[in-house]
């Protein structure tokens, strides 16, 4: 089969299934229609050209009130009003994608409490940073959904464990169906902003994310130009791999300038990020995909003492090869934030978050992901009214 047969495989049949089912059920075909995986404002049909500009990414869900990766992240983050809500995706032993930042599911689950799976504890080697503890990966779906998800981070977002152990790892498919009821219920599509996390690394344990997560994108109606859900990875050829198989719209991330994707690593490509940034690596990234991910810091560096410097050109640059941006990660909190917009001691509290946002909106980026979602749209609400 061809590659661009193998974009839309079985969309005939399941619409001809679903078609007969009506018939049988005798139920009104539009209202059955609507119903279906991928169909009305469930379905997430959308346009890149539809997001609000700068569009706002719940990162995480709304990861800085709710522990992150949780059907409650994503929930209080669309009822922010968050434009688009991130996943991140790792895969089960049994091939199930899931919703977590990484495999090592120590520091975001109640793993370690699990006597029962205390064997499972190992060490390893992914893409060449060693870790010990729990991944996903040796454990099967029913396995790890007798686990409940807890705060990453609870000395800086102590109010947050209030919610430790009221979810489970929600798994893609999960997040899909959600977002087709909220998006019937509200009558316009719930975007989703969908990430490979490490795809070459569970490639070579042959758990490719690439074709399970089409196949999820199919059967939901994800799957087009059209539709409202961007791919993302830090890995070109992950994004590379995706457009092979849908028309879903795609974003390349860029971490450090000195840092080389782990797929470059892999296959001896000796490009950087330094160098991807550059012209011709923008147009070449611009050959498979609609925008990049940058860093904030590759927007506006920093100098030695953390205090933002001038914007670089990389804004300009994105443009002219026709590349949107949307940067990570805004954080509400002192120690996440530029020196300069700091306010206190305590790296805990909140610092002047809005003037920072304010700096990057500045520079024409079109969008820009944050843990607290309502903090950016309302800075995004100044910038537009500015
Ligand atoms: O995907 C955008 C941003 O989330 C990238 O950083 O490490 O939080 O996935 P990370
Ligand atoms: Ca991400």
């Amino acid at each position: 089969m061809t590659e661009r047969a193998r974009k839309t495989p079985g969309r005939r049949s399941l619409l001809g299934a679903a078609v007969l089912g009506t018939a049988a059920l005798g139920l009104p075909a539009t209202a059955a229609r609507a119903a279906e995986p991928g169909r009305g404002h469930g379905g997430g049909h959308g346009s890149l050209r539809d997001l609000p500009v700068p569009t706002v990414v719940g990162h995480r869900g709304a990861s800085g009130y709710r522990p992150e990766h949780t059907l409650g992240s994503y929930q209080l983050a669309l009822d922010m009003g968050a434009h688009i809500i991130e996943q991140d995706l790792v895969p089960t032993k049994d091939g199930h994608l899931v919703c977590r930042h990484e495999s090592d599911i120590t520091a975001t689950t109640d793993v370690a409490d699990h006597p029962e799976f205390a064997g499972r504890k190992a060490t390893k080697s992914i893409d060449g940073i060693s870790y010990t503890g729990w991944f996903t990966e040796d454990f099967t779906l029913a396995e790890l959904k007798t686990l409940r998800a807890k705060e990453r981070i609870p000395g800086t977002r102590p109010d947050n464990t209030l919610y430790n152990g009221r979810w489970t790892v929600p798994t893609f498919e999960e997040v899909l169906r959600w977002a087709e009821k909220e998006g019937r219920r509200r009558s316009k599509p719930v975007w989703l902003y969908v990430e490979t996390k490490h795809p070459t690394y569970f490639r070579k344990l042959g758990l490719g994310l690439e074709e399970p997560l089409a196949r999820l994108l199919r059967r939901y109606g994800r799957d087009r130009g059209n539709s409202a859900l961007i791919l993302q990875s830090f890995e070109p050829g992950s994004v590379q791999r995706l457009a092979r198989l849908v028309d879903t719209p795609r974003i390349v991330l860029l971490s450090g300038p000195k840092e080389r994707p782990w797929d470059f690593v892999e296959s001896g490509d000796p490009r950087t990020v330094a160098d991807l940034v550059k012209p011709a690596g923008l147009a070449w990234m611009a050959s498979f995909a609609q925008g990049i991910g940058p860093t904030l810091d590759l927007v506006i560096p920093k100098d030695a003492s953390g205090r933002l410097t001038t914007p670089t050109t990389l804004v300009r640059d994105a443009h002219a090869k026709g590349l949107r941006l949307h940067p990570y990660t805004l954080r509400n909190e002192n120690s996440f934030l530029p020196a300069d917009f700091r306010r206190g001691t305590d790296p805990n509290a909140y610092g002047d978050v809005f003037g920072a946002c304010a700096a990057y909106l500045a520079t024409g980026i079109d969008g820009i992901f944050a843990d607290q979602p309502d903090t950016a749209l309302l800075a995004a609400a100044d910038h537009a009214g500015r």
